[in-house]
């Protein structure tokens, strides 16, 4: 064989407690390619990664690997990391409290005469960060100051200080918005002509189809096709993840709209940290039994800091008027919304969607453990059949019901999140970004539970950053843009231009 690659992976199996994630899986990626990691939830993407970086180390997993022609059997990440593989894990490991130049050079300290050399860390970070045309970052402040967007870059330069020959992204863009997004594939490409290699996974296709050279899919931890991208597009990755050809993603069933259910008047709530700045700015909405809202606008229009008000999640006092069955409620926290019948799927599922460490099925049914007591005890053996039903229902792929749900792969953490929100039979849904990290088949199903949620008369108001999905789904959509009301229209034909129009200020429509 002539061909040289940077790395060949062969026949790569591993196994968490007997039950095999991968199974004889190929992975081949030449100097300066890209490709493409695709497969379903769950499907073994991020294992193989970490079979990779080592974060699985060499005696934990069967098969070889080669790096650069010889075999590589890494023990530490640090290792793989020294050979020149930085990887950028789905989940951001970052450390909050820490400035961005320690989380850059973190187990890298610069230090002279024994002290950390605080001033060359800052400016070398400044100069990586540079090279990546961010220049509005201070390396001296905490990284809980900037965005995912940001956090994301932060990642890159510190892939870019240990001169990476091959970085790995794994599902890198599912928390940006759409000019970071642009930032980061442009990036790719740069670093792509300067001879660094890439394998990038992700759900998001057409991301896959601009810059993969080639792509892989797996699934069920099987090796299931290599093709050049020249040979593809997203239709045949979608039929080769899945198994079969997904004509209709919207599975759109008819349902009855009735009455006004959920009224909220002119809400108004201000920034947690500048108390001067109005984020949602005297809106006002109605939503109707069995209806699906959509909400749609730009990343920090507000979206989720007015649905979040609505759940009486949002930290700060509000200004206007709730309205339930058209009598006004007060709805200061969680609890009292839960009670009143409005439940909520948080936008940040690590962050207040899950309890890690507890089992996927307790995080399942914890908002309705009364339901399983008898006698002040919890019928365990009612509850496990719930949860089991559960999971057939949403197919949500685990071993064990009672593993911890941070083992599960991220798509099917948020099935889960999502059960733990319908079991407590709501009559206002509230999900924020729900399909976020969750592969096409998984949205499928997905949204054939918003259906069937909204044909009994459940009134779901969704926020989304996928205008397809917003489009694709919705009855009404709603447009925000710097927390006010810019467009109310009836999913009648309507156009992501027009909504992309509402949401930047043009045309505005208020119906
Ligand atoms: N630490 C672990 N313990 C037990 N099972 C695990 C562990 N990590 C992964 N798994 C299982 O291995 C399988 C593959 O998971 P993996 O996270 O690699 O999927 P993925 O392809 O990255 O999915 P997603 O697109 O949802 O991120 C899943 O069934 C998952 O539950
Ligand atoms: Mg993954």
């Amino acid at each position: 064989m002539s061909e040289s690659f940077l790395l060949e992976m062969k026949n790569i199996s591993k196994s968490f407690s007997g039950v095999k994630a991968l199974d004889g899986i190929h992975l081949q990626v030449r100097p300066g390619e890209c490709v493409g990691l695709c497969g379903e939830n769950g499907a073994g993407k991020s294992t193989l990664m970490k079979v990779l970086s080592a974060v699985y180390p060499y005696g934990t997993w069967e098969g070889e690997i080669f790096w650069e022609g010889r075999e590589l059997k890494a023990t530490s990440i640090r290792e793989t990391e020294k050979a020149g593989i930085a990887i950028i894990h789905q989940e951001l490991m970052m450390v909050p409290h820490l400035s961005v130049a320690e989380n850059i050079f973190l187990g890298n300290e610069i230090s002279s005469h024994g002290f950390l050399d605080y001033d060359a860390m800052n400016a070398r970070a400044q100069e990586l960060l540079a090279k990546l045309n961010v220049h509005d970052i201070n390396p001296a402040l905490p990284v809980l100051n900037y965005s995912g967007g940001k956090q994301q870059l932060i990642e890159i330069a510190k892939a870019l200080n240990k001169n990476a020959k091959l970085l790995i992204l794994d599902e890198p863009t599912s928390a940006l918005t759409s000019s970071e997004i642009r930032t980061l594939l442009d990036l790719i490409k740069q670093f792509k002509a300067e001879g660094m290699a890439c394998v990038y996974i992700s759900h998001k296709l057409e991301e896959v189809a601009e810059i993969a050279d080639t792509v892989t899919v797996i699934r069920d931890g099987a090796h299931i096709g290599t093709k050049p991208m020249a040979e593809l597009n997203t239709a045949s990755i979608v039929t080769m993840m899945v198994g079969r050809e997904m004509k209709n993603l919207y599975p759109k069933e008819d349902h009855a709209i009735g009455e006004v259910i959920l009224e909220a008047r002119n809400i108004t709530c201000w920034d947690v940290t500048n108390p001067n700045r109005k984020v949602v700015d005297n809106v006002s909405l109605k939503i109707r039994k069995g209806e699906i809202l959509g909400i749609a606008g730009l990343v920090g229009a507000g979206r989720t800091e007015l649905v979040s008000t609505l759940f009486g999640a949002y930290p700060t006092a509000h200004q206007g008027t709730i309205h339930l069955d058209g009598r006004e409620v007060s709805i200061r926290t969680p609890r009292d919304a839960v009670r009143a019948g409005i439940c909520m799927v948080p936008e940040d599922r690590k962050k207040s969607g899950i309890l890690p460490i507890i089992g996927v099925g307790h995080n399942m049914t914890v908002s309705v453990l009364s339901r399983f007591a008898r006698f002040g005890l919890i019928d365990e053996h009612q509850e496990l059949a719930q949860i089991q039903a559960e999971i057939l229902r949403l197919k949500i792929k685990t071993a064990d019901p009672m593993l911890p749900i941070a083992s599960l792969s991220g798509g099917n953490q948020q099935k889960a999140v999502l059960s733990k929100m319908m079991l407590p039979e709501p009559r206002v849904l509230i999900l924020d970004e729900p399909t976020r990290g969750v592969d096409v088949g998984a949205k499928y199903e997905i949204y054939k539970l918003i259906f069937a949620l909204a044909k009994t008369g459940v009134a779901v108001l969704m926020v989304s950053s996928e205008l397809p999905e917003v489009l694709g789904i919705s009855d009404r959509v709603l447009v925000i843009g710097e927390g006010q009301l810019r467009g109310d229209f009836v999913n009648d034909n309507l156009t992501q231009e027009q909504v992309l129009a509402a949401a930047i200020g043009h045309a505005a429509q208020v119906a």
